[in-house]
């Protein structure tokens, strides 16, 4: 005899651990290489996932823990948990919901969203599906500096709350899987934003004796202080994987420091974020606010990050899954399953609010 027939919810997914799964059915091979693509080898991208096995939350009984307080503020405006969306590129080739579908998930769970200069909606259009919440835009600067200007004032004007710039991108990483399917990022690939917004480098190209980059590239911390004088928004640095890079974004006026290897998709071999975030929330001190993303799947690994002293956690993958497996619908279920992954683990460890969560929570793994 058959058991029964348990119903597939919408969203194909019952649990965050079938979320990759139920993507997997839904978008081409060659969509799929994009969003799975790591650089190179893939070690750092696994690296991210093993820096969490190193350590063990700690469970505590009996501490009364009766409701879990998950709100907390990212510079200043409310949010309904620590964990937020990380900004990643041409979410409509995932789901025609695309990243307006992502904004009003986002927006109606009270979670931050970044949203990437290369969105397949344009900014405006995004602004405008997030009528609450903090809404950040991810900078990649233009060829030209008055090009970066233009965008940033359309970002002003359009009512976003902060400019994220993500520096760890001069050229794009070697992604051997999208080499494999043909999938390029160039201009081929409709931004909402306007033809005269373009992606990074995928150079370096030899010119004679050497290798050279587009003219994005070749920045210097410099830009930062630029920035700052083209916009009054707060601008945070994406990307800081060192104690070196985490105080020069201080220096340039940064209001926060994302801890980043962008998914183990640049520099293969970077270090896992989780194994940086230490030296960076010691050399940042209270000076800025600190976040990460990278291989963040579970409430375990949330309430890791935060006892190792970061402010919010970004989760970029697992939103494009949902998304792709049922648009705004998966989105928004992904990250009530998200919410509630966290509140569990926060009862399993006796603490009630983010404010209770420190370094006793945790202990490195093998003891
Ligand atoms: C990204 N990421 C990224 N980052 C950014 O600053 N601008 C961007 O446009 C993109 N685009 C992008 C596309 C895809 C398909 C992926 C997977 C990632 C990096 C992203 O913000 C984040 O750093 C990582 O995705 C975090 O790692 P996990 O959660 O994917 O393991
Ligand atoms: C990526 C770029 C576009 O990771 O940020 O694909």
């Amino acid at each position: 005899m058959v058991g029964p027939v348990t119903k597939r919810p919408k969203s194909g997914f019952a649990s965050l651990s079938e979320v990759e799964e139920a993507a997997a059915r839904k978008v081409t091979p060659k969509t799929w290489s994009y969003i799975e693509a790591a650089a190179a080898t893939g070690w750092t991208d696994r690296a991210n996932r093993e820096a969490f096995d190193r350590w063990v939350v700690k469970p505590r009984i009996l501490a009364g823990v009766r409701e879990v307080d998950l709100r907390t503020h990212v510079l200043g405006e409310a949010v309904s948990a620590p964990v937020y969306v990380a900004p990643t590129a041409y979410q409509g080739l995932v789901h025609p919901d695309g990243e307006g579908g992502t904004a009003r998930a986002a927006s109606r769970a009270g979670f931050l969203a970044m949203f990437s200069t290369l969105s397949s909606w344009s900014l405006e259009k995004i602004a405008s599906a997030r009528p609450r919440g903090p809404r950040w835009f991810q900078l990649y600067l233009q060829p030209e500096w008055k090009a970066t200007e233009r965008l940033v004032k359309r970002v002003e004007r359009a009512g976003f709350t902060a400019v994220v710039l993500t520096a760890d991108t001069p050229v794009l990483g070697v992604r051997d899987a999208q080499l494999r399917t043909g999938f390029a990022i160039d201009s081929s690939i409709p931004l909402g934003s306007g033809p005269g917004v373009v992606p990074p480098s995928r150079g370096p190209e030899r010119t004679g004796e050497k290798y050279s980059v587009g003219s994005a590239t070749g920045e210097t911390w410099e830009v930062v202080d630029r920035l700052r004088e083209a916009t009054d928004l707060p601008i945070v640095v994406k990307g800081v994987l060192c104690a070196a890079d985490a105080r020069l974004s201080v220096k340039h006026g940064a209001r926060a420091v994302i801890v980043s290897n962008h998914g183990g998709r640049q520099l293969d071999r970077a270090p896992a974020s989780l194994a940086m975030l230490p030296e960076v929330v010691a050399a940042v001190g209270n000076r800025a606010e600190v976040y990460l993303d990278g291989g963040v799947r579970r409430g375990s690994d949330v309430l890791i990050a935060l006892a190792l002293g970061a402010r919010a956690v970004g989760v970029g993958r697992p939103v494009l899954w949902a998304l792709a497996a049922n648009g705004e619908g998966g989105v928004a279920r992904y990250l009530e399953l998200l919410a509630s992954d966290i509140a569990s683990a926060m009862v399993l460890t006796g603490r009630s609010s983010l404010s209770k969560i420190d370094r006793t929570l945790i202990a490195p793994w093998p003891a």
